[in-house]
């Protein structure tokens, strides 16, 4: 069943029912301030940081659902409701919510009165705009009262949610006309605020949420909305919000809009006040007469749709499979930029608070963003970078607004390095610029032990390949890519974090998903070291890799798979062996990525097994069977009711791995097929059993163990985004950029007859049109550049500026 339909021309989802299996959000902002937003309106808004400078309050597990957000009342005669349904919920005669490419319109219609509630974040200012429109499409006039509400957060969300005792004393505000400041802290040592403003007079205002909700009332039925008017209430403490009214009437057909504003300001430490207790406002009036009119609300939606159109430009795929063609040109990439701005903070399962940029999760982000914006994507590296320790290890996470490594979770997850030549290899592959191996980079944050980032990379191999085990496979540390498999933590106590209980030296643990890595990553690296004529070291490591694939074929090999690891006591893990837990999807998906067992026959019987073993109709689940017990030696995965999350879900970041190792098998078929089964255009119409956008991957689907099987959670920031568009791109649709160039080696399903994609690379653009007439799965028969024939598949490098015509042709 489905709740919309995607709008191809508009690149825009339509949903057409407020009731969707759970609110399906849309992301405003791609580089300082960011709003979510729901299809009912709710969502909130922060600068950077969604812990450290939010905006905006938004509370996850409340009930009822989603009541947080941009809100728009209309008090029509009595009458309340709002343009998005929610959070009046007073049903509708017509709603529709647009979500596009940085923008998001609900409409909603009521007793003849239309309101459309259009929302974005323009480009290069601190700010979501809000333009309400109203339209009288009666033929007698109509008096209305309309109120907008947002409830301010005190900053910093952590803070903010715990420590009432201090925060209910410290809210203030200022108001000056339709302008309303929220001003905490500022008075001691913050150089910011945020101003909610309107760009017409109002008739009355509040910032006291006691006053506008009623001290038991709630954001479904606020008193001010009921009475029809404010109380120009000046909040002193409490819960400060931020809410216009507006008595206006609309002669029979008449149009009105109001723009509303929500912007972050900040003031240099001298100049923040322009008298004793007044803030200095002159950046906040600056930037509310930049959307003052609609003439400058419109240019700035052009500016936004102009900047999208251009990002996307530089990959755009015409296949006559309108369910892919939608996705590769269009909403998986999207969903790559708000994974590459958000890692996995903010979301309406990721609260923010909770973690800021992962190291692996913003790696491997970079891997489907490094086409769009090259130069941000170099930026983002150097940051991670930075947060290296001497020795090679990582911090697992860090602060975006500070870029400091957390010291609370701290390092010891012995994936993370590997990650960072990924993505480093990525970026030359992408770009040719070598600059960005000379660059200095700080370890540890600390700028007077700067080494180049190719030292940077030479300490990710080095701790890789220092910290092998018993079996000459990497040892796991406190995890690996799967957080849950946790080996030397033996968490007892309820409450404890898996993540950081235990040591995270354990001598014994092994992992077979790193040694497929180091593989995969060690060659990367090995061939930037052949790119940089250091002979001796490319040798050297690739004895190194050549030792660990050994390893791999032989002590993590269980038969018919690849084993998972090893634990504290040396016991195998995802092994015929265990009792449960037999088989996992990791070193499948890794190890045949990196071509292991690819000549030995092993790759072909790993990739079997788990087709009978892992697969069903909506993905291939982590592991079987799942746990049902706790186990001390495995950590948080048994903690896991089966079929959920990591234990036996569909975790759908390595299904792409496993459509990725098809196709160095040469399976195109079962690659797209694999890819199709999580792909959320292809399951759109199971909307009502999948639950989440059918925009835009989720984390996990549950998996058979589970009740509640092929059910979606944790949608939008997941490394699947990256990877999705990694396996669909450069290894199904095989339009593949190496160290030396494009390269074009298709492995597609046979019934694929062609396709055409528009492909910007290194500043030239390239037409490549794929025919397959003789319906194979792979092999290039024939390249042709600008009608000239070419050996191989390796496409000549075109200059920046110049457009290129290839046509290939698969036999
Ligand atoms: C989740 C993992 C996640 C980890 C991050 C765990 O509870 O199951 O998916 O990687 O937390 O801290
Ligand atoms: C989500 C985390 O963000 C990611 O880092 C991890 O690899 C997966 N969960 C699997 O545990």
């Amino acid at each position: 069943m489905r709740f919309g339909h995607f709008d191809d021309a508009r690149r825009e989802y339509v949903i057409d029912t407020p009731r969707t299996p759970l609110p399906w959000i849309n992301y405003l902002g791609s580089e300082d301030f960011f709003s979510l937003v729901s299809n009912t309106g709710g969502g909130y808004s922060f600068y950077r940081d969604a812990r450290l400078r939010r905006l905006t309050r938004y509370r996850y597990n409340n009930s009822p659902l989603d009541m947080d957000g941009h809100r728009i009342y209309i008090n029509d005669g009595g009458t309340i409701w709002n343009p998005g349904w929610q959070p009046a919920k007073t049903e509708l005669d017509r709603y529709t919510c647009r979500h596009g490419l940085g923008y998001t319109i609900l409409q909603g219609e009521k007793n003849g009165i239309a309101a459309a509630q259009e929302l974005f974040v323009p480009r290069g200012d601190a700010c979501e705009i809000d333009r309400l429109t109203l339209e009288n499409k009666t033929a007698a006039p109509r008096t209305l009262d309309v109120f907008s509400y947002v409830e301010f957060c005190l900053w910093d969300a952590m803070d903010d949610s715990s420590n009432f005792q201090r925060n209910f004393s410290t809210g203030e505000v200022e108001v000056v006309e339709s302008a309303i400041y929220h001003k905490t802290e500022y008075r001691e040592r913050r150089d910011h605020y945020a101003v909610f403003w309107a760009n017409t007079p109002v008739t009355s205002f509040d910032t006291s949420r006691d006053a506008f909700c009623g001290v038991y009332g709630g954001p479904a039925a606020p008193e001010a909305v009921k009475a029809g008017h404010c109380s120009n209430s000046i909040a002193h403490g409490w819960a400060p919000v931020g809410a216009h009214h507006f008595h206006l009437t609309l002669a029979p057909g008449e149009k009105k809009s109001i723009i509303f504003g929500l912007g972050y300001i900040e003031n240099p430490v001298g100049e923040k006040f322009s008298a004793p207790g007044i803030i200095n406002k002159a950046r906040a009036e600056a930037m509310m007469a930049r959307y003052a009119t609609d003439a400058q609300v419109d240019a700035a939606r052009r500016a936004l749709a102009d900047y999208w159109q251009e990002l996307l430009s530089g990959w755009q795929l015409t296949s006559g499979e309108e369910k892919l063609d939608r996705m590769v040109s269009l909403w998986n990439q999207y969903q790559c930029m708000v994974t590459f701005n958000m890692s996995r903070s903010a979301s309406y399962y990721e609260s923010g608070i909770g973690r800021g940029m992962g190291f692996r999760d913003s790696c491997q982000d970079l891997l489907g963003f490094v086409h769009m914006i090259p130069s941000r994507a170099r930026e983002r590296i150097l940051d991670i970078a930075a947060t290296q320790f001497e020795d090679g290890s990582t911090y697992h996470q860090y602060q975006p607004l500070t870029k400091k490594g957390n010291s609370d979770v701290g390092s010891g997850f012995n994936d993370d390095p590997l990650w960072l030549i990924a993505c480093t290899a990525a970026y030359l592959r992408e770009t040719g610029d070598w600059s960005i191996l000379d660059e200095p980079v700080a370890f540890d944050n600390d700028v007077t032990r700067a080494q180049s980032l190719m030292e940077h990379l030479r300490r990710s191999f080095r701790y890789t390949h220092t910290h092998l085990g018993p079996h000459g496979l990497p040892l796991i540390g406190r995890a690996d890519w799967n957080d849950c498999l946790n080996l030397n933590c033996f968490s007892e106590h309820p409450g404890e974090s898996f993540q950081i209980t235990g040591p995270s030296e354990g001598p014994v643990a092994e992992s077979v998903f790193i040694a497929g890595m180091f593989v995969k990553y060690g060659r990367e690296y090995a061939e930037l070291c052949d790119h940089l004529h250091l002979t001796e070291e490319a040798a050297s490591a690739r004895t190194a890799i050549d030792a660990v694939e050994q390893a791999t074929l032989t002590a993590g090999w269980d038969g018919a798979w690849f084993r998972r690891a090893y634990d504290a006591f040396g016991a195998p893990v995802g092994s015929r062996e265990c009792d449960e837990g037999q088989i996992f999807i990791e070193p499948q998906g890794m190890c045949v990525m990196a071509g292991i067992g690819r000549e030995t026959g092993q790759a072909e019987a790993a990739l079997k097994s788990v087709e009978e073993r892992l697969d069903t109709p909506y993905g291939v689940v982590l592991l079987q069977p799942a746990y049902t017990t706790y186990r001390l030696n495995l950590g948080e995965i048994s903690s896991y009711p089966p079929g959920y999350k990591e234990n036996a879900g569909i975790f759908c970041h390595n299904n792409p791995w496993i459509s990725c190792a098809e196709t160095v098998l040469g399976h195109g078929d079962r690659a797209f097929a694999v890819y199709k089964k999580t792909c959320p255009a292809y399951i759109e119409d199971i909307s009502e059993i999948h639950r989440t956008e059918p925009y835009v991957y989720s984390q996990m689907v549950a998996g058979r163990d589970a009740p509640t099987f092929g059910e979606a959670k944790n949608s939008w920031l997941t490394g699947t985004a990256a990877w999705t568009f990694v396996n669909v791109s450069q290894y199904i649709l095989g339009i593949q950029p190496t160290l030396d160039g494009l390269r074009v080696d298709p492995c597609i399903p046979h019934t694929l007859a062609g396709y055409t994609v528009t492909r910007r690379y290194r500043g030239a653009v390239y037409h490549i049109r794929v025919e397959n007439p003789h319906a194979v799965q792979k092999g290039v028969q024939s390249v042709t550049v600008n009608g000239a024939p070419i050996a191989g598949t390796l496409l000549p490098l075109a200059k920046a500026g110049e457009s290129v015509e290839v046509s290939v042709i698969l036999g």
